[in-house]
Protein backbone atom coordinates (compact mmCIF):
# COMPACT_ATOMS: atom_id res chain seq x y z
CA UNK A 1 0.00 0.00 0.00
CA UNK A 2 1.08 3.79 -0.53
CA UNK A 3 -0.41 7.41 -0.11
CA UNK A 4 -3.62 7.56 -1.79
CA UNK A 5 -2.68 10.86 -2.99
CA UNK A 6 0.26 13.52 -2.79
CA UNK A 7 -1.70 15.76 -0.20
CA UNK A 8 -1.74 12.49 2.19
CA UNK A 9 2.23 12.46 2.25
CA UNK A 10 2.44 16.62 2.13
CA UNK A 11 0.14 16.67 5.20
CA UNK A 12 2.04 13.81 7.19
CA UNK A 13 5.51 15.51 6.51
CA UNK A 14 3.97 19.20 8.01
CA UNK A 15 2.55 17.70 10.87
CA UNK A 16 5.29 15.52 11.62
CA UNK A 17 8.42 17.49 11.13
CA UNK A 18 9.97 15.49 7.76
CA UNK A 19 9.55 18.82 5.57
CA UNK A 20 8.58 22.26 5.33
CA UNK A 21 7.89 24.99 2.73
CA UNK A 22 10.95 27.09 2.72
CA UNK A 23 10.12 30.70 3.86
CA UNK A 24 6.71 29.39 5.25
CA UNK A 25 6.33 32.64 7.61
CA UNK A 26 6.16 34.77 4.33
CA UNK A 27 4.01 33.01 2.56
CA UNK A 28 7.23 30.44 1.02
CA UNK A 29 9.43 30.59 -1.94
CA UNK A 30 8.49 28.37 -4.66
CA UNK A 31 10.29 25.42 -5.47
CA UNK A 32 12.42 25.16 -2.32
CA UNK A 33 11.62 23.34 1.03
CA UNK A 34 13.22 22.62 4.55
CA UNK A 35 13.88 19.23 5.91
CA UNK A 36 12.86 19.03 9.98
CA UNK A 37 13.72 16.55 12.37
CA UNK A 38 12.70 13.88 10.61
CA UNK A 39 13.29 14.56 7.38
CA UNK A 40 17.35 15.47 7.83
CA UNK A 41 17.88 12.61 9.38
CA UNK A 42 15.55 10.41 6.51
CA UNK A 43 17.49 11.61 4.21
CA UNK A 44 21.05 11.44 6.06
CA UNK A 45 20.38 7.78 6.33
CA UNK A 46 19.28 7.53 2.02
CA UNK A 47 22.62 9.34 1.35
CA UNK A 48 24.66 6.75 3.70
CA UNK A 49 23.03 3.85 2.09
CA UNK A 50 24.38 5.22 -1.27
CA UNK A 51 28.02 6.04 -0.19
CA UNK A 52 27.89 2.61 1.53
CA UNK A 53 27.02 0.69 -1.34
CA UNK A 54 28.77 3.20 -3.82
CA UNK A 55 32.05 3.43 -2.00
CA UNK A 56 32.31 1.27 0.94
CA UNK A 57 31.22 -1.83 -0.10
CA UNK A 58 32.98 -1.24 -3.82
CA UNK A 59 36.53 -1.35 -4.30
CA UNK A 60 36.71 0.66 -7.66
CA UNK A 61 35.20 4.10 -6.47
CA UNK A 62 36.66 6.82 -4.39
CA UNK A 63 34.78 9.68 -3.18
CA UNK A 64 34.66 13.76 -3.78
CA UNK A 65 32.81 16.60 -2.40
CA UNK A 66 33.37 19.46 -4.69
CA UNK A 67 32.16 22.99 -4.48
CA UNK A 68 29.14 24.09 -5.17
CA UNK A 69 30.14 27.79 -6.93
CA UNK A 70 31.12 26.58 -10.71
CA UNK A 71 33.74 28.64 -12.51
CA UNK A 72 31.89 30.08 -15.88
CA UNK A 73 34.51 28.18 -18.20
CA UNK A 74 33.62 24.50 -16.58
CA UNK A 75 29.70 25.25 -17.50
CA UNK A 76 30.89 26.25 -21.02
CA UNK A 77 32.82 23.69 -21.80
CA UNK A 78 30.36 21.38 -20.46
CA UNK A 79 27.54 22.48 -23.00
CA UNK A 80 25.08 23.83 -19.92
CA UNK A 81 25.54 27.16 -20.73
CA UNK A 82 24.88 26.81 -24.61
CA UNK A 83 22.30 23.53 -24.39
CA UNK A 84 20.81 23.99 -21.03
CA UNK A 85 17.45 25.32 -21.33
CA UNK A 86 14.20 24.66 -21.55
CA UNK A 87 11.56 26.39 -24.06
CA UNK A 88 9.10 28.37 -21.93
CA UNK A 89 5.47 30.17 -22.63
CA UNK A 90 4.70 33.52 -20.87
CA UNK A 91 0.64 33.70 -20.25
CA UNK A 92 0.12 37.37 -21.09
CA UNK A 93 -3.34 37.57 -19.72
CA UNK A 94 -2.10 36.40 -15.95
CA UNK A 95 1.71 36.72 -16.42
CA UNK A 96 2.66 33.40 -15.27
CA UNK A 97 5.32 31.56 -17.09
CA UNK A 98 5.19 27.51 -18.01
CA UNK A 99 7.20 25.21 -19.77
CA UNK A 100 6.31 24.64 -23.36
CA UNK A 101 5.80 20.97 -22.26
CA UNK A 102 3.56 21.88 -19.81
CA UNK A 103 0.50 24.07 -21.91
CA UNK A 104 -1.99 20.98 -23.60
CA UNK A 105 -4.59 22.54 -25.96
CA UNK A 106 -3.15 25.90 -26.23
CA UNK A 107 -4.19 27.14 -22.93
CA UNK A 108 -2.44 28.45 -20.06
CA UNK A 109 -2.88 25.87 -17.18
CA UNK A 110 -3.22 28.38 -14.59
CA UNK A 111 -6.11 30.95 -15.97
CA UNK A 112 -6.99 28.90 -19.19
CA UNK A 113 -6.34 32.02 -21.35
CA UNK A 114 -4.96 31.37 -24.83
CA UNK A 115 -3.18 34.40 -25.06
CA UNK A 116 0.39 32.65 -24.58
CA UNK A 117 3.49 33.96 -26.41
CA UNK A 118 5.66 31.13 -28.54
CA UNK A 119 8.32 29.30 -27.13
CA UNK A 120 11.77 30.77 -26.15
CA UNK A 121 14.55 28.99 -24.47
CA UNK A 122 15.07 29.97 -20.69
CA UNK A 123 18.45 28.79 -19.13
CA UNK A 124 17.57 26.96 -15.81
CA UNK A 125 21.37 28.33 -14.39
CA UNK A 126 21.44 30.13 -11.46
CA UNK A 127 24.34 32.74 -11.31
CA UNK A 128 25.58 34.58 -8.27
CA UNK A 129 28.05 37.75 -7.92
CA UNK A 130 31.57 36.82 -6.75
CA UNK A 131 33.32 39.26 -4.76
CA UNK A 132 32.50 42.33 -2.98
CA UNK A 133 31.79 43.85 -6.52
CA UNK A 134 28.63 43.12 -8.23
CA UNK A 135 28.94 44.66 -11.67
CA UNK A 136 28.25 41.30 -13.99
CA UNK A 137 32.19 41.02 -14.72
CA UNK A 138 32.84 38.42 -12.20
CA UNK A 139 30.30 35.64 -11.64
CA UNK A 140 30.06 32.14 -11.08
CA UNK A 141 27.25 29.90 -11.36
CA UNK A 142 25.01 27.60 -9.13
CA UNK A 143 26.27 24.01 -10.20
CA UNK A 144 23.01 22.58 -11.92
CA UNK A 145 24.88 19.17 -11.68
CA UNK A 146 27.53 17.57 -9.54
CA UNK A 147 29.10 15.71 -12.16
CA UNK A 148 31.20 18.56 -13.50
CA UNK A 149 33.58 19.13 -10.79
CA UNK A 150 34.17 15.05 -10.76
CA UNK A 151 35.08 15.78 -14.50
CA UNK A 152 37.73 18.64 -13.45
CA UNK A 153 38.77 16.60 -10.21
CA UNK A 154 39.14 13.74 -12.38
CA UNK A 155 43.36 14.19 -12.83
CA UNK A 156 43.85 15.23 -9.58
CA UNK A 157 41.63 12.17 -8.24
CA UNK A 158 44.03 10.09 -10.44
CA UNK A 159 47.23 11.40 -9.82
CA UNK A 160 46.37 11.15 -6.18
CA UNK A 161 45.18 7.44 -5.96
CA UNK A 162 47.12 6.04 -9.28
CA UNK A 163 43.40 4.36 -10.47
CA UNK A 164 43.64 2.79 -14.09
CA UNK A 165 40.03 1.91 -15.41
CA UNK A 166 37.14 0.97 -14.24
CA UNK A 167 36.62 3.13 -11.75
CA UNK A 168 34.89 5.82 -10.46
CA UNK A 169 34.28 9.00 -8.75
CA UNK A 170 31.24 9.43 -6.41
CA UNK A 171 30.12 12.38 -4.95
CA UNK A 172 26.34 13.64 -3.18
CA UNK A 173 25.34 16.98 -2.89
CA UNK A 174 23.48 20.19 -3.54
CA UNK A 175 22.53 20.83 -7.25
CA UNK A 176 20.38 24.26 -8.54
CA UNK A 177 17.95 24.89 -11.50
CA UNK A 178 15.95 27.89 -11.95
CA UNK A 179 12.73 25.41 -12.96
CA UNK A 180 10.12 27.18 -14.59
CA UNK A 181 7.18 25.51 -13.30
CA UNK A 182 8.72 23.89 -9.65
CA UNK A 183 6.09 21.65 -8.58
CA UNK A 184 4.52 18.30 -7.31
CA UNK A 185 6.05 18.96 -3.54
CA UNK A 186 10.04 17.96 -3.57
CA UNK A 187 9.68 16.24 -6.92
CA UNK A 188 11.02 19.13 -9.27
CA UNK A 189 12.52 21.86 -7.15
CA UNK A 190 14.78 24.35 -7.45
CA UNK A 191 17.07 23.02 -5.04
CA UNK A 192 18.06 19.84 -4.31
CA UNK A 193 20.34 17.31 -3.66
CA UNK A 194 21.93 14.38 -6.25
CA UNK A 195 23.82 11.63 -6.13
CA UNK A 196 26.21 10.67 -8.86
CA UNK A 197 28.70 8.60 -9.88
CA UNK A 198 31.08 8.87 -12.74
CA UNK A 199 32.31 5.18 -13.85
CA UNK A 200 35.76 5.36 -16.00
CA UNK A 201 35.82 2.85 -18.22
CA UNK A 202 37.40 1.61 -21.02
CA UNK A 203 35.90 2.95 -24.68
CA UNK A 204 33.95 -0.33 -26.28
CA UNK A 205 33.35 -1.57 -22.69
CA UNK A 206 31.08 1.37 -22.03
CA UNK A 207 27.88 -0.77 -23.47
CA UNK A 208 28.13 -3.41 -21.45
CA UNK A 209 29.11 -1.39 -18.19
CA UNK A 210 26.00 0.50 -18.92
CA UNK A 211 23.67 -2.19 -18.76
CA UNK A 212 25.65 -3.14 -15.58
CA UNK A 213 25.10 -0.02 -14.04
CA UNK A 214 21.02 -0.19 -14.91
CA UNK A 215 20.75 -3.94 -13.17
CA UNK A 216 22.60 -2.21 -9.62
CA UNK A 217 20.37 0.97 -9.57
CA UNK A 218 17.07 -1.09 -10.23
CA UNK A 219 18.38 -3.62 -7.38
CA UNK A 220 19.34 -0.79 -4.84
CA UNK A 221 16.37 0.82 -5.03
CA UNK A 222 14.46 -2.26 -4.34
CA UNK A 223 17.19 -2.85 -1.27
CA UNK A 224 16.08 0.68 0.13
CA UNK A 225 11.91 -0.87 0.20
CA UNK A 226 10.90 0.37 -3.04
CA UNK A 227 8.31 -2.18 -4.58
CA UNK A 228 9.80 -3.64 -8.14
CA UNK A 229 6.28 -2.92 -9.50
CA UNK A 230 6.52 0.60 -8.94
CA UNK A 231 9.43 0.59 -10.94
CA UNK A 232 9.94 0.91 -14.97
CA UNK A 233 12.61 1.39 -17.58
CA UNK A 234 12.85 3.93 -19.61
CA UNK A 235 15.13 3.79 -22.75
CA UNK A 236 15.23 7.67 -23.62
CA UNK A 237 14.46 8.09 -27.64
CA UNK A 238 17.17 9.57 -29.34
CA UNK A 239 16.30 12.87 -30.12
CA UNK A 240 15.34 13.40 -26.36
CA UNK A 241 18.74 12.60 -25.13
CA UNK A 242 20.64 15.31 -23.18
CA UNK A 243 24.18 16.82 -24.85
CA UNK A 244 26.36 14.28 -23.80
CA UNK A 245 24.45 10.92 -23.89
CA UNK A 246 24.63 8.65 -26.05
CA UNK A 247 21.96 6.52 -24.32
CA UNK A 248 20.15 7.43 -21.37
CA UNK A 249 18.08 4.74 -19.23
CA UNK A 250 15.68 6.32 -16.67
CA UNK A 251 14.69 4.76 -13.79
CA UNK A 252 11.21 5.50 -13.80
CA UNK A 253 9.25 5.23 -9.87
CA UNK A 254 5.16 5.55 -9.97
CA UNK A 255 4.88 8.24 -8.00
CA UNK A 256 1.84 10.08 -6.21
CA UNK A 257 1.11 12.17 -9.32
CA UNK A 258 2.32 9.47 -11.79
CA UNK A 259 4.91 7.53 -13.14
CA UNK A 260 8.16 9.39 -13.65
CA UNK A 261 12.39 9.98 -13.38
CA UNK A 262 14.07 8.91 -10.09
CA UNK A 263 16.95 8.41 -11.52
CA UNK A 264 18.99 8.61 -14.74
CA UNK A 265 21.69 5.99 -16.09
CA UNK A 266 23.48 7.63 -18.84
CA UNK A 267 26.37 6.55 -21.26
CA UNK A 268 28.25 9.84 -21.59
CA UNK A 269 30.93 8.77 -23.23
CA UNK A 270 33.88 10.76 -23.48
CA UNK A 271 31.95 14.12 -24.02
CA UNK A 272 33.07 15.58 -20.82
CA UNK A 273 36.60 14.88 -20.44
CA UNK A 274 37.23 15.48 -24.08
CA UNK A 275 35.48 18.40 -24.04
CA UNK A 276 37.70 19.95 -20.88
CA UNK A 277 40.57 18.36 -22.61
CA UNK A 278 40.04 20.17 -25.80
CA UNK A 279 39.82 23.46 -24.57
CA UNK A 280 42.23 23.23 -21.89
CA UNK A 281 46.25 22.71 -24.29
CA UNK A 282 48.07 21.65 -21.58
CA UNK A 283 45.31 19.49 -19.93
CA UNK A 284 45.14 16.31 -20.93
CA UNK A 285 42.25 14.07 -19.00
CA UNK A 286 43.30 10.93 -19.08
CA UNK A 287 43.44 7.30 -17.59
CA UNK A 288 45.61 4.15 -17.72
CA UNK A 289 44.09 1.80 -19.90
CA UNK A 290 45.09 -1.68 -20.49
CA UNK A 291 46.78 -2.32 -23.94
CA UNK A 292 44.55 -4.19 -25.88
CA UNK A 293 41.50 -1.46 -25.09
CA UNK A 294 39.15 -0.75 -28.08
CA UNK A 295 39.69 2.70 -28.54
CA UNK A 296 37.05 4.53 -30.66
CA UNK A 297 37.21 8.03 -28.38
CA UNK A 298 36.79 11.28 -30.11
CA UNK A 299 40.22 12.38 -29.22
CA UNK A 300 42.83 10.27 -31.20
CA UNK A 301 44.81 7.95 -29.00
CA UNK A 302 47.57 9.10 -30.82
CA UNK A 303 47.88 12.38 -30.02
CA UNK A 304 48.62 11.50 -26.04
CA UNK A 305 51.77 10.63 -24.88
CA UNK A 306 51.40 7.05 -24.82
CA UNK A 307 49.37 5.00 -26.21
CA UNK A 308 47.77 3.11 -22.75
CA UNK A 309 46.46 6.53 -22.02
CA UNK A 310 43.02 7.38 -23.96
CA UNK A 311 40.17 10.01 -22.38
CA UNK A 312 37.56 6.81 -20.77
CA UNK A 313 34.16 7.11 -21.71
CA UNK A 314 31.73 7.39 -18.32
CA UNK A 315 28.72 5.69 -17.33
CA UNK A 316 26.50 8.22 -14.74
CA UNK A 317 24.12 6.78 -12.29
CA UNK A 318 22.56 9.79 -11.39
CA UNK A 319 20.28 9.88 -8.75
CA UNK A 320 18.03 12.67 -6.60
CA UNK A 321 18.14 12.36 -2.91
CA UNK A 322 14.74 14.36 -3.07
CA UNK A 323 12.69 12.14 -4.92
CA UNK A 324 14.26 9.47 -3.31
CA UNK A 325 13.23 10.38 -0.09
CA UNK A 326 9.54 11.32 -1.72
CA UNK A 327 9.43 7.35 -3.19
CA UNK A 328 10.57 5.96 -0.39
CA UNK A 329 8.21 8.23 1.97
CA UNK A 330 5.41 6.94 -0.57
CA UNK A 331 6.41 3.54 -0.46
CA UNK A 332 6.24 3.20 3.59
CA UNK A 333 2.96 4.45 4.08
CA UNK A 334 0.21 2.53 5.10
CA UNK A 335 -3.17 3.45 6.63
CA UNK A 336 -4.35 0.23 8.77
CA UNK A 337 -7.64 -0.90 10.00
CA UNK A 338 -7.01 -2.48 13.40
CA UNK A 339 -9.02 -5.39 15.00
CA UNK A 340 -11.28 -2.79 17.38
CA UNK A 341 -11.99 -0.65 14.38
CA UNK A 342 -10.12 2.19 14.27
CA UNK A 343 -7.11 3.12 12.00
CA UNK A 344 -3.14 3.81 12.25
CA UNK A 345 -1.07 5.18 9.89
CA UNK A 346 2.14 3.50 9.80
CA UNK A 347 6.08 3.99 7.95
CA UNK A 348 6.81 1.16 7.55
CA UNK A 349 10.44 1.97 6.19
CA UNK A 350 13.64 -0.18 5.93
CA UNK A 351 15.23 -0.49 9.41
CA UNK A 352 18.49 1.11 8.45
CA UNK A 353 16.40 4.11 6.89
CA UNK A 354 13.87 4.80 9.87
CA UNK A 355 14.42 8.16 11.36
CA UNK A 356 14.26 7.42 15.15
CA UNK A 357 15.74 3.39 15.56
CA UNK A 358 14.32 3.34 19.03
CA UNK A 359 12.23 5.03 21.16
CA UNK A 360 12.55 4.31 24.77
CA UNK A 361 9.21 5.48 26.64
CA UNK A 362 9.17 5.56 30.70
CA UNK A 363 5.47 3.93 31.47
CA UNK A 364 5.56 7.44 34.58
CA UNK A 365 6.88 10.78 33.79
CA UNK A 366 7.39 11.34 37.43
CA UNK A 367 8.83 8.36 38.99
CA UNK A 368 12.15 9.03 39.78
CA UNK A 369 13.42 5.13 39.27
CA UNK A 370 11.61 4.35 35.81
CA UNK A 371 12.84 7.62 34.23
CA UNK A 372 16.33 7.21 35.17
CA UNK A 373 16.37 3.62 33.63
CA UNK A 374 15.06 4.67 30.58
CA UNK A 375 17.37 7.59 30.40
CA UNK A 376 20.66 4.77 31.17
CA UNK A 377 19.42 2.25 28.36
CA UNK A 378 18.45 5.53 25.65
CA UNK A 379 22.72 6.10 26.39
CA UNK A 380 23.44 3.10 26.06
CA UNK A 381 21.86 2.26 22.71
CA UNK A 382 23.11 5.55 21.55
CA UNK A 383 26.27 4.46 21.65
CA UNK A 384 25.83 1.51 19.61
CA UNK A 385 26.15 4.10 16.70
CA UNK A 386 23.02 2.47 14.92
CA UNK A 387 21.33 6.42 14.27
CA UNK A 388 19.10 8.66 16.35
CA UNK A 389 17.90 6.85 19.98
CA UNK A 390 15.00 8.88 21.11
CA UNK A 391 14.08 9.34 25.03
CA UNK A 392 10.35 10.20 25.15
CA UNK A 393 8.86 11.47 28.01
CA UNK A 394 5.34 11.65 27.55
CA UNK A 395 3.28 9.76 29.66
CA UNK A 396 1.09 8.38 27.39
CA UNK A 397 1.97 5.00 25.69
CA UNK A 398 -0.71 4.63 23.72
CA UNK A 399 -0.33 7.98 22.07
CA UNK A 400 3.51 7.26 21.64
CA UNK A 401 3.24 4.13 19.75
CA UNK A 402 0.54 5.71 17.54
CA UNK A 403 3.25 8.77 16.91
CA UNK A 404 6.34 6.36 16.49
CA UNK A 405 3.88 4.14 14.13
CA UNK A 406 3.23 7.12 11.72
CA UNK A 407 7.01 8.25 11.95
CA UNK A 408 8.21 4.59 11.25
CA UNK A 409 10.10 3.57 14.29
CA UNK A 410 10.53 0.02 14.18
CA UNK A 411 11.01 -0.44 17.66
CA UNK A 412 9.65 0.96 21.03
CA UNK A 413 11.07 -0.23 24.47
CA UNK A 414 9.08 0.88 27.24
CA UNK A 415 10.20 0.85 31.10
CA UNK A 416 7.65 0.26 33.80
CA UNK A 417 7.47 -0.90 37.04
CA UNK A 418 8.24 -4.07 36.48
CA UNK A 419 11.38 -3.27 35.34
CA UNK A 420 12.71 -1.37 38.50
CA UNK A 421 10.76 -3.16 41.05
CA UNK A 422 10.82 -6.94 40.14
CA UNK A 423 13.32 -8.58 36.87
CA UNK A 424 14.61 -5.67 35.07
CA UNK A 425 13.18 -6.64 31.55
CA UNK A 426 11.72 -4.41 29.30
CA UNK A 427 8.95 -4.02 26.73
CA UNK A 428 9.25 -3.90 22.99
CA UNK A 429 7.18 -3.37 20.64
CA UNK A 430 7.47 -3.84 17.01
CA UNK A 431 6.10 -1.37 14.80
CA UNK A 432 4.47 -3.77 11.72
CA UNK A 433 3.33 -6.32 13.87
CA UNK A 434 2.43 -4.71 17.31
CA UNK A 435 3.86 -7.71 19.27
CA UNK A 436 4.91 -6.89 22.21
CA UNK A 437 7.83 -9.11 24.12
CA UNK A 438 9.54 -9.11 27.36
CA UNK A 439 13.71 -9.23 27.52
CA UNK A 440 16.07 -8.74 30.00
CA UNK A 441 17.97 -5.29 29.54
CA UNK A 442 21.76 -6.72 29.60
CA UNK A 443 20.14 -8.20 26.50
CA UNK A 444 18.84 -5.35 24.40
CA UNK A 445 22.09 -4.01 23.35
CA UNK A 446 22.69 -7.31 21.28
CA UNK A 447 19.16 -7.70 20.32
CA UNK A 448 18.68 -4.49 18.83
CA UNK A 449 22.71 -4.04 16.71
CA UNK A 450 21.36 -7.38 15.21
CA UNK A 451 17.87 -6.22 14.39
CA UNK A 452 19.97 -3.14 12.44
CA UNK A 453 22.58 -5.22 11.36
N1 LIG B 1 24.38 14.64 -14.16
C1 LIG B 1 23.23 14.17 -14.86
C2 LIG B 1 22.00 14.84 -14.47
O1 LIG B 1 22.01 15.80 -13.73
P1 LIG B 1 19.42 14.74 -14.72
O2 LIG B 1 18.53 13.64 -15.30
O3 LIG B 1 19.19 16.11 -15.19
O4 LIG B 1 20.89 14.25 -15.00
C3 LIG B 1 19.60 13.53 -12.43
O5 LIG B 1 19.29 14.70 -13.14
C4 LIG B 1 18.59 13.30 -11.31
O6 LIG B 1 18.50 14.48 -10.51
C5 LIG B 1 17.16 13.06 -11.81
O7 LIG B 1 16.95 11.70 -12.12
C6 LIG B 1 16.34 13.50 -10.62
O8 LIG B 1 16.24 12.45 -9.68
C7 LIG B 1 17.17 14.62 -10.02
N2 LIG B 1 16.63 15.93 -10.42
C8 LIG B 1 16.86 16.60 -11.58
N3 LIG B 1 16.21 17.77 -11.59
C9 LIG B 1 15.54 17.86 -10.43
C10 LIG B 1 14.67 18.83 -9.84
N4 LIG B 1 14.40 19.99 -10.44
N5 LIG B 1 14.15 18.59 -8.61
C11 LIG B 1 14.45 17.43 -7.96
N6 LIG B 1 15.26 16.49 -8.46
C12 LIG B 1 15.80 16.68 -9.68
Amino acid sequence: MTAKSMEELVSLCKRRGFIFQNSDIYGGLQGLYDYGPLGVELKNNLKAAWWRSMVYERDDVEGLDASILTHQKVLEHSGHEATFTDPMVDCRACKARWRADHITGGKCPGCESEDLTEPRDFNLMFKTAVGPVDDGSSFAYLRPETAQAIFTNFKNVVDATARKTPFGIAQMGKAFRNEITPRNFIFRVREFEQMELEFFVDPGSDEEWHKQWVQNRVDWWVAQGISADRLELLYVPEQELAHYSKATVDVMYQFPHGLEELEGIANRTDFDLGSHTKNQADLNLTARVEPNADSNTRLAVQNLEAKSWVVPYVIEPSAGVDRGVLAILNEAYKVETLENGNERTVLSFKPHLAPIKVAVIPLKRNHEGIVNKAKEIKQSLQSLGLGRILYENTGNIGKAYRRHDEVGTPICITVDFQTVEEDNTVTLRDRDTMQQTRMPVEDLAEHVAGFFR
